[in-house]
């Protein structure tokens, strides 16, 4: 951890330690910041919070959103919820693991791609659904995923 971010840190803490509520929001607030949220943190984050190591680390490992390792360069996002499941997103997930030769929530060995699942972007309509670096993609088929992954292997 640089200083810069040591005192960044400190100041964020401060801040959402305060807050009603103030875990997830600080949370959300650092991965924005890092990319993600170390796990070395979690001392520090837990005595500001006033909370076990067990308790701080438990919120953060309830939530499917939140990483605890840096992620690759490029971060696609499979919808798991309901009706992309009714849609067949298993045969995409399948696709896109076995293109990429790695499971949810790792990173492919070159860094390039982090392959996460998600519960829903409200795109439900035109699943199953899935997003790349951001940008969402509806009524994905096997040939349409080989195609994202591609672009950016
Ligand atoms: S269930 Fe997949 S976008 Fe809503």
């Amino acid at each position: 951890m640089t200083k810069q971010m040591d005192q960044k840190l400190l100041d964020m803490l401060a801040f959402f330690s305060t807050k009603p509520n103030g875990l997830i929001p600080f949370y959300h607030k650092l991965q924005e910041e890092l990319g993600y949220i170390p796990k070395e943190f979690i001392p520090q984050i837990a005595s500001s919070f006033n909370l076990s190591q067990a308790e701080a680390y438990g919120v953060l490992t309830f939530y499917a959103d939140f990483r605890t390792e840096p992620t690759g360069k490029n971060i696609l996002k499979i919808c798991r919820a309901e009706a992309c499941q009714a849609n067949g997103c298993h045969k995409i997930i399948t696709k896109a693991k076995e293109v990429l030769d790695i499971d949810f929530g790792q990173t492919t060995a070159d860094g390039k791609l982090t392959l996460l699942p998600t519960y829903c972007f409200g795109n439900c309509a035109n699943g199953p659904s899935v997003s790349l670096n951001g940008r969402l993609y509806g009524r994905v088929n096997t040939q349409k995923m080989e195609k994202l992954l591609a672009s950016i292997l």
